[in-house]
């Protein structure tokens, strides 16, 4: 994820875009740029490695005049955070100029077809590819209808905000990514999210999926991707510019869990090919983890193992040098939201002291985790704010899914996710009012739910400060049953696979004795035994963890603000737990 923005009108747009990219950093922090069009008509481009506090310092961006720019703060996916791959991008000549969002599915092969025909390239970067193809287009049609033909070679997802050489417009693209227009008097805006432009207009046309724009001075005109126009309304939007900042969500958790329907899918276009040659070439895998991290580990065991008839081992990360026995014949798979985790760190680091080979999953790109690994593969998810994490672990799950089925399309779950998320979320709010007194919870699930009630105990604790803790359904008459009395809470996953009647049996044993029992189901039936019940729709058995993980987040989320905790800031933890 990164933020982009752009502005055309009579301020000095360097001012107007280094104030919005300071409103956007959220979405990114690696790399700053901006471009503005000079009075002469050519495009003076200024940018550098580094948050824009940092970048301030060494370049001095309001040196440069002119009414009309674009801007850039970038969260690394193609290409590691330096000054060649920091945006915006140009073509060969420096003409067409431009700053994106998003993942370029196949820009690889681009690439290769616009190498062929000449095209020097100056970054590692996805987005590059697009400045050159629209230089390749110009040669033959006006601005316009490049931009365009440029934007329908692309797959993947993008937003784009685009400059031309003698050009007093701004060309806009959107797919996948976000991208709003802002109407000011005389002045126009574009940003990746409201929050730069609320000080300037309150009237905004949020872009379409594969729309196109051309934003003048005076207004703007919206294209789909034939090129044949569309007639949009404004919409008016009254929120702080604080408000704003979480896109008008009370909190950055809030928003996370809903960014799940785009987080999601750029997961799912994560190269894994040379991920997958290591996978395939060592027998012993032992997979590294914390937290919610170590969930999705227990997850890739599932598949592994069970579809994929690959043994592997998960071991939390502060134990791995406990009990593990690394060698150079395992491979070791170590996953990591910040990729700072002390005790994943130190996990790998004795890891490859006997030999082992790592493979790293993170979102961070230059983390320190990627410094030792061998090899990583980045999960895309965009910046997560809040201490829970909500749209990181839905990511690893698709990126380890994408290692265990690289030639499978389960992008669709995105879609359905942003569906789901809808449909429950007022009965989700209406269990977690009944969740808020309770002292402490339990999770029971079975199979490939297992690691989902790990994780939905773990999220409901660490925001709601109210005990919770997940067994397996069969574990319950080990030791646990003595603890269910009347009322106590039991929310039970219950998947129709082969654990169904199983399941069934454990809320059995659990009503038995009074509990209050809520089912995370895609089975209707279910509510006639259990107290409350969240009814999913589930496509493919497979993918029961991304269904059954959202009402989990979202009754963690409400029951945390029910008891009026700041879910973004539980106490006593760190985004990212740099000690051992
Ligand atoms: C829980 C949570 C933590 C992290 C854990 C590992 O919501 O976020 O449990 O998962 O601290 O962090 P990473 O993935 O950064 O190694």
């Amino acid at each position: 994820m990164c933020g982009i923005i752009g502005y055309i009108g009579d301020k000095k747009a360097s001012e107007v875009i280094l104030e919005g990219i300071k409103a956007l950093e959220y979405r990114g922090y690696d790399s700053v740029g901006i471009a503005v069009i000079g009075e002469d008509g050519k495009i003076i481009i200024k940018k550098d490695r580094g948050m824009l506090d940092e970048v301030s310092k060494k370049v001095d961006f309001l040196e440069m005049d002119g009414t009309l720019g674009i801007g850039h703060t970038r969260w690394a996916t193609h290409g590691p955070p330096s000054f060649e791959n920091a945006h915006p991008h140009t073509d060969c000549e420096g003409k067409v100029v431009l700053v994106h969002n998003g993942v370029i599915e196949n820009y690889l092969e681009l690439r290769e077809e616009l190498m062929a025909k000449g095209h020097k390239f100056s970054s590692e970067t996805d987005s590059e590819i697009v400045a050159h193809f629209i230089e390749e287009y110009r040669k033959n049609s006006e601005n316009f209808e490049a931009f365009r033909k440029a934007i329908n070679r692309l797959k993947g997802s993008y937003a784009i905000v685009c400059i031309i050489e003698g050009e007093k417009k701004l060309f806009l693209a959107r797919r996948n990514s976000p991208l709003i227009v802002g109407f000011g008097k005389g002045e126009m805006f574009c940003a990746s999210d409201f929050t730069p432009m609320l000080k300037y207009t309150k009237k905004f046309v949020p872009m379409d999926e594969e729309e196109i724009a051309v934003v003048e001075k005076d207004g703007a005109r919206f294209f789909n991707l034939r090129g044949n126009e569309r007639k949009k309304k404004t919409i008016e939007i009254k929120w702080s510019a604080e408000e704003a900042e979480r896109g008008g969500y009370p909190h950055y958790m809030a928003k996370e869990i809903e960014e799940q329907k785009y987080s999601i899918k750029e997961s799912f276009m994560v190269d894994v090919r040379k991920a997958g040659e290591l996978v395939k070439k060592y027998e012993k895998i032992d997979v590294i983890a914390a937290g919610t991290s170590h969930h999705a580990g227990l997850m890739l065991k599932y598949l592994f193992q069970k579809e994929l008839k690959k043994k592997v081992d998960v071991v939390i990360a502060s134990e791995y040098r406990y009990v593990a026995l690394p060698d150079k014949e395992t491979l070791v798979i170590a996953i990591s939201q910040s990729g700072e985790t002390a005790d994943t760190l130190q996990a790998i680091k004795f890891a490859k002291k006997h030999g082992a080979k790592i493979l790293a999953i993170t979102n961070v790109v230059g983390s320190s985790i990627t410094r030792i690994a061998d090899e990583t593969l980045y999960m895309n998810a965009g910046p997560e704010i809040g201490v829970a994490a909500t749209k990181t672990f839905t990511s690893q799950l698709a990126v380890v899914y994408k290692l265990a089925f690289p030639e499978r399309d389960f992008s669709y779950v995105a879609d359905d996710v942003a569906g789901l998320i809808e449909k429950i979320r007022e009965k989700a709010e209406e269990i977690s009012r009944k969740l808020k007194f309770a002292k402490s919870v339990f999770f029971i699930g079975r199979g490939i739910c297992m690691p989902i009630a790990y994780e939905g105990a773990l999220k409901f604790k660490e925001i709601s400060y109210i005990h919770g803790e997940a067994y397996a359904g069969g574990e319950l008459k080990h030791g646990p049953l003595s603890l269910i009395e009347k009322g106590v809470p039991v929310i039970a996953l219950v998947q129709k696979d082969e654990t169904y009647e199983k399941m069934i049996g454990s809320i059995k044993e659990v009503k038995a004795r009074g509990a209050y029992v809520v089912a995370i189901t895609d089975s209707e039936e279910i509510g006639n035994i259990v107290d409350d019940a969240i009814v999913v729709e589930c496509k493919e058995k497979l993918l029961y963890p991304f269904y059954f993980i959202i009402p989990l987040q979202l009754i963690a989320y409400y029951t945390s603000v029910e008891r009026g905790i700041n879910p973004d800031k539980p106490r006593n933890l760190a985004k990212s737990v740099t000690v051992e």
